[in-house]
């Protein structure tokens, strides 16, 4: 074992580990092949009614379903969440086959083309623009179809979320248009091809700090009250807050305290400028929501040593996984939390685990304390839930993707 495994992952007694119910080498013979990724429902489900639980009464959830878009999950996420976040259009039809109706739907990022915002148009699916040209682009689409498009604007907030993973915020950027130019383009919103929606504030991803995330949402509610006066406009309908809620994937890494968000938030809220009485408010969350649901199942097909390491190559690797080898926007590689699935206890020994990909990028845990292990073992990588395969360059190489399952 290596970092800290996530709640919900138990052992036989055998010292096999078990994924909703079953052992790791069962749902493997049931898939019939690895690398496998694992998606268990339950846990999902709980992570959406925790984060009811401990927000504020009214607070919207969004999925951003860019950090797993498996059809299955995604049906499973509909019944969970008030709506789906969207970021091209193949999310989009994913979005409506999953069922989420198009009025729950907003569809974010930059270079939306015009057939996308075409379908998302006649959908009936929320834009969260990003620029004055994709707006006209859009006014013109709706007019064509004689429809009113739906329309909120995406800020980019002079302010960036502290200590976050990526920052989107606080610098120049293709997300979103400047604050200053905001109060004209809502403005320009209101013309009678547009339904306007609201507001659209995303300034960071993977933070763990509660400090830095209500400070974050706290300018976030200001700067909307603040625009929303300088366009001279009623309360936006909704005021979408963005999120950068973390998990814990390193060590030294704390789960968030939910309880402590929560609290925050309803305070800010709260005290939220008068012009947003009306306001309706929502986060945007993709990671939290489903990275620690995910377990990444691959095998060991060979064990070698070299310059007095020990190796462990297994048929995974980063075209599906990506993320665990450090290098989908990490500037330390650090070790994702992993364990051999098949035995646990006994000796122990200090192996590197690679992936079959000839880079010497490819590396699942660079010395990881582990179980003696031989060939035919199973390593499972967690919190694989969230930018997963989706995020990973699954043709590199040829070799075949991995199976998903929603278990
Ligand atoms: C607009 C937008 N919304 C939501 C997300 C999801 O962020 P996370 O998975 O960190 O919650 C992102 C991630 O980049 C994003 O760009």
């Amino acid at each position: 074992m290596s970092g800290h495994i996530p709640e919900g992952f138990p052992r036989g007694a055998d010292g096999r580990l078990h994924i909703a119910g079953r052992s790791a080498a069962d749902w493997v013979a049931e898939a019939g092949d690895t690398p496998l990724f694992l998606y268990d429902r339950a846990l999902l489900t709980a992570r959406a009614r925790s984060f009811r639980a401990a927000m504020p009464e009214g607070l919207g959830l969004h999925f951003a379903i860019k950090a797993n878009p498996l059809p299955e999950l995604l049906r499973h996420m509909a019944g969970l969440v008030d709506g789906f976040d969207i970021a091209s259009g193949g999310e989009l039809e994913r979005a409506l086959a999953a069922g989420m109706p198009a009025t729950r739907i907003s569809f974010a990022g930059p270079g939306k083309r015009d057939r996308e915002l075409e379908a998302a148009i006649a959908a009936g699916v929320a834009l969260n623009v990003e620029s004055a040209g994709e707006l006209d682009r859009a006014g013109a689409i709706a007019l064509r179809l004689g429809q009113k498009a739906r329309v909120a604007l995406r800020v980019n907030p002079p302010f960036a979320l502290k200590g976050s993973g990526m920052k989107m915020g606080g610098v120049a950027s293709p997300f979103g248009v400047d604050a200053a130019a905001a109060p004209e383009l809502l403005r320009a919103m209101q013309a009678q091809q547009f339904r306007f929606e609201g507001l659209h504030l995303f300034a960071g991803s993977q933070n763990l700090s509660v400090e830095a995330i209500l400070e974050s949402q706290r300018q976030s509610v200001e700067l909307a009250g603040k625009l929303t006066a300088e366009a001279e406009l009623a309360a936006p309908p909704l005021v979408n807050l963005g999120g950068g809620f973390g998990v814990p994937y390193f060590p030294g890494d704390r789960e968030l305290d939910l309880q402590a968000l929560g609290r925050g938030l309803a305070a800010i809220l709260a005290e939220r400028p008068a012009i947003l009485g009306e306001s309706r408010f929502a986060l945007e969350l993709g990671r939290w929501l489903v990275a620690e649901a995910g377990v990444y199942l691959c095998r060991i097909v060979d064990r070698k040593q070299s310059g007095g390491e020990t190796f462990l190559v297994t048929d995974g690797g980063l075209h599906h996984q990506l993320a665990a080898t450090g290098n989908f926007g990490t500037v330390i590689r650090r070790n994702y939390p992993l364990a051999n699935a098949s035995r646990d206890g006994g000796e122990a020994e200090t192996a590197t685990v690679v992936g079959c990909l000839c880079t010497p990028l490819d590396r699942l845990a660079e010395k990881a304390s582990l179980p003696i292990s031989k060939v035919g073992d199973l390593i499972a990588v967690f919190m694989a839930g969230a930018y997963g395969r989706t995020a990973s360059p699954e043709n590199f190489l040829g070799h075949p993707p991995a199976i998903e399952k929603l278990v």
